[in-house]
This record gives structure tokens, sequence and C-alpha cells, in this order.
């Protein structure tokens, strides 16, 4: 693969939206920053700087300047929930959540033992992601180790922030899928010695979720937690009705589903929770109070039934809660933040409530970034942070552009963005400013 690489420093100049702070908290003025003529200096892979392009020009007469028109640059799309050896399966019909695992997914990630077959898959993933404008993804490999390596050299190859892990899971699943409390946990750390911090590479600790582990593999992940605290730890939380009683069942000396992993140390920062569907009020003040994240998946929830997440409920326990959107394909049904936003507002709807494209667009971008514990990184056009950046086309399609023509504001074209777009929307992707999606 040949990356073009534009010789640095250079600016692109380009109408341009970010948040700089949290709409939930601050409102939704306070919080995104617009400029219709905007410069973004890119330098080493960093933002240099930003802001309106006749204030910022002068300061750089030098600069090379790539300009987009009709266009919003904004920064990379985050994706804080996803299996990538679920991309051959997405869209397998008809079944909800345990049975769905059972029937589909168990069986595709056995072939996850051959790291030449995850290789294949993990680039096709990654190309996709990028098709997508996603450039940083908290990712569930399979069991495998070389599930894990075949992703992470993928994504060292494309030079992209990526966080992955070896889902970790000793029982109630195929033979062929298990490791043990103590192989899970050893070979989780030579993955964390292997990859972790290896140029923009995380490790994440993965243990699939509560019925998939022994008490002595949670607690396995636990001390792994403890012996890399700087490491993030995924797991899956109260999707599924069937799911909540099965754990119930399984650990019925424990309060309730999140004190299953809070007893083992699998909570507070840099614990993330994907769905978080169906929580009792004092799971939800667990999660405030231990300062967890949580990855909200709505095309998820929607395609296996599950349930509609309570965004307000998680707001008003937490205004500051760390909450960012997620694909979770293969269950959920695209790769796109930007039609997992428009989900997300759909879901809300759903409960009575609009979801402003502000707030839809911080979940994407910023919120995810702090869900994620890297918003001193990437999350948004900002000097100091990483170039990772997204050029949309804002006449991507007929109906995007005679829609975009009847636009009056940020706000309402960002909606039509999140609502009508998807892949066509992407225009240019940039990862730590090297053109990884080149301009068409
Ligand atoms: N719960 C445990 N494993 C999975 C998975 O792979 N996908 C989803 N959606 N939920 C899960
Ligand atoms: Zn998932």
């Amino acid at each position: 693969m040949s990356l073009k690489r534009q010789s640095e420093p250079f600016g692109i100049r380009c109408a341009y939206a970010t948040l700089n702070d949290n709409p939930f908290l601050a409102g939704d003025e306070n919080s995104l920053i617009f400029e219709s003529d905007g410069l973004v200096v890119i330098d080493q892979g960093l933002i240099h700087a930003a802001g309106h392009y006749n204030s910022l020009r002068p300061l750089f007469p030098e600069l090379e300047i790539v300009q987009y028109q009709n266009a919003l640059l904004v920064p990379g799309f985050i994706d804080t929930h996803v299996h990538y050896p679920q991309l051959p399966m997405i869209g397998s019909c008809g079944e909800q959540l345990i049975d769905w695992l059972t029937r589909y997914t168990f069986e595709t990630e056995q072939r996850f033992c051959d790291i030449g077959y995850a290789r294949r898959v993990a680039d096709h993933f990654l190309d996709a992601c990028l098709d997508a404008g996603t450039t940083t993804a908290a990712v569930y490999c399979t069991v495998h180790p070389e599930s894990v390596d075949a992703f992470f050299a993928a994504s060292l190859e494309r030079g992209l922030r990526m966080l992955a892990g070896k889902v970790l899971m000793d029982r109630n699943a195929p033979a062929a899928l298990l490791d043990t409390a103590q192989t899970g946990y050893d070979q989780s750390e030579q993955l964390i010695r292997r990859w972790h911090g290896q140029h923009r590479l995380s490790y994440a600790i993965t243990p699939r979720f509560a019925p998939t582990s022994t008490p002595a593999q949670l607690e396995a992940a636990g001390a792994l937690r403890s012996a890399y605290p700087d490491v993030l730890v995924q797991t899956h939380l109260s999707e599924n009705p069937q799911e909540v009683a099965w754990v119930k069942s399984l650990f019925p000396e424990r309060r309730h589903y999140l004190d299953v992993y809070a007893h083992y140390g699998l909570t507070g920062p840099r614990c993330i929770f994907g769905h978080a569907l169906h929580l009792c009020e004092s799971e939800w003040r667990m999660l405030s109070d231990s300062g967890s994240s949580i990855a909200h998946c709505p095309t998820s929830n929607a395609f296996l039934g599950s349930g509609l997440f309570d965004l307000e409920t998680a707001r008003s326990c937490q205004p500051n809660m760390r909450l960012g959107l997620a694909t979770d394909v293969g269950a959920g049904t695209t790769l796109s933040m930007l039609k997992t936003m428009g989900a997300a507002y759909n879901v809300a709807q759903l409960r009575g409530n609009a979801l402003s494209p502000v707030k839809a667009f911080h979940m994407a971008t910023y919120g995810a970034a702090q869900a994620l514990h890297l918003e001193e990184r990437i999350g948004r056009i900002a000097a100091g942070l990483e170039a990772d950046l997204v050029i949309l086309d804002l006449q991507a399609t007929p109906v995007i552009e005679q829609r975009m023509a009847q636009c009056s504001d940020i706000a309402d074209t960002l909606f039509v963005q999140m609502i009508l777009g998807d892949e066509r929307s992407v225009r240019a992707v940039y990862s730590a400013g090297k053109s990884v999606k080149p301009a068409v």
C-alpha cells in the first residue's frame, strides 16, 4: 500500500467545525467552534495552529495550502466499541444476543487462529473505517493472540491511533475459542509488552463479558489492570434481558451485573462498558461514581432488539460522564459514525427526546476521545493535538446537495450530515497529517 505524504508543514483551507467543551454541560452554542473559512496548519503530524484563514495566513506566508470547497473539515471520528473479526458476518439475520453469538459470532471468530486470514480481515476493516472517516477505534479482536498481532500490524502500517485487545473467554463458548485464566493473563501481558505504546497503538484488556469468564479469569483481568494501570479495559454490560438473567444466575452473590465487574476491580477510569441498557439505579450511580466510561451502540441495539439507551439518565446522573458513540459491528449495521449519530438521534426520539446535532457530533469526536482517555491527543481541531482529520463533502449526493441549499447554520449542516450522510460523504481523511484516503 502506498500512502501519499504531503510535505510538512502544510495547511488545509476549509470550513471547519470542532467541539472545545462538553455541550451537555456548557450548552451547544458555547461548545462548538465553527470557522466558515478556516485554516488548519499541520506540522510533524500535529495540528500546529487553527483559526480563520485571513488571520492565520499572514503568519505562515510560505505555507503550502490544500483547499477544499463545499466541504466541512471535522476531527477524525472515533468508534468506542467495535469487533473487527465480525466484519465478515455483519448483517446476519434473525437472532437476539445469545443466539446470535452462538449461531454466527463464535463460528466466525474461530477462523482467526489463522494469522493470514486475520490480517486480510484487519486490512479490510481498517480500509472500511477510513472510508467512513473513522481514524481511531477501540477494537475487540478474538481469543487468539494472532488476531491482535494482525490487527496492530495493519494499524501500524497505516500509522493509525488504535486500541485493541485479545478477548478473554474461559467458559460458555466453543472449546476452540477458550483460553484459561492463566493463559489469558499471560497472552495479554505479552501483547501489552509487544504493542502497548508502540507508535500510536494502545492495548485494551478485553474480558468479553461476564458470562464467558469464570471468577478466576475476571480476577486475573483485575490483576492485569492493577499491573498495567494505563491500559484500557473494555467489556459488555447489560445489553439484553436474557444476558442479565444469566449473569444473575452465574454470580448469585453479586448485587447486580456491574457489581460483578466492580468486585474484580474492573470498574473506574479507563474502563469502558458497551451498551449499558438495562441498568438499575445503583448501577447508574456506580458507573458515574467510579468514573467509568460508556460506549453507546445504537445500530447494534436496534439490530439485535436489545433496547433503547437511556441517554437522559446517563447525563442526569453525571453530566460529565465519559460517553462515546460506537458501531459495535458485526451486531452494528454500519462502520459509519455519521450513520451511528443518526441512529442515536432516532433512539433518543423513540425515548421522547431530540438529540441535538452538536451533542451527537460531540459523542463521535471529543466525547468519544474522553471516553477512551485520549482527549489530550485526539478528538478536536486544536493546536497540539494529532492531525486526524476528515473532509466531509457537503454535496455528496443529490439529495444532500438540495437539502444543504436550505441550511441556515452549522447545527443544521451537522444535522443533515448525520441524518443523510454515510461513506459517500467522506471526501478525504488525514491520519497524523498523512493522507490515508486521497481526495477525489
Ligand atoms: N456480548 C458479548 N459478546 C458480544 C459481541 O460480540 N457483540 C455484542 N453485541 N454483544 C456481545
Ligand atoms: Zn460488542
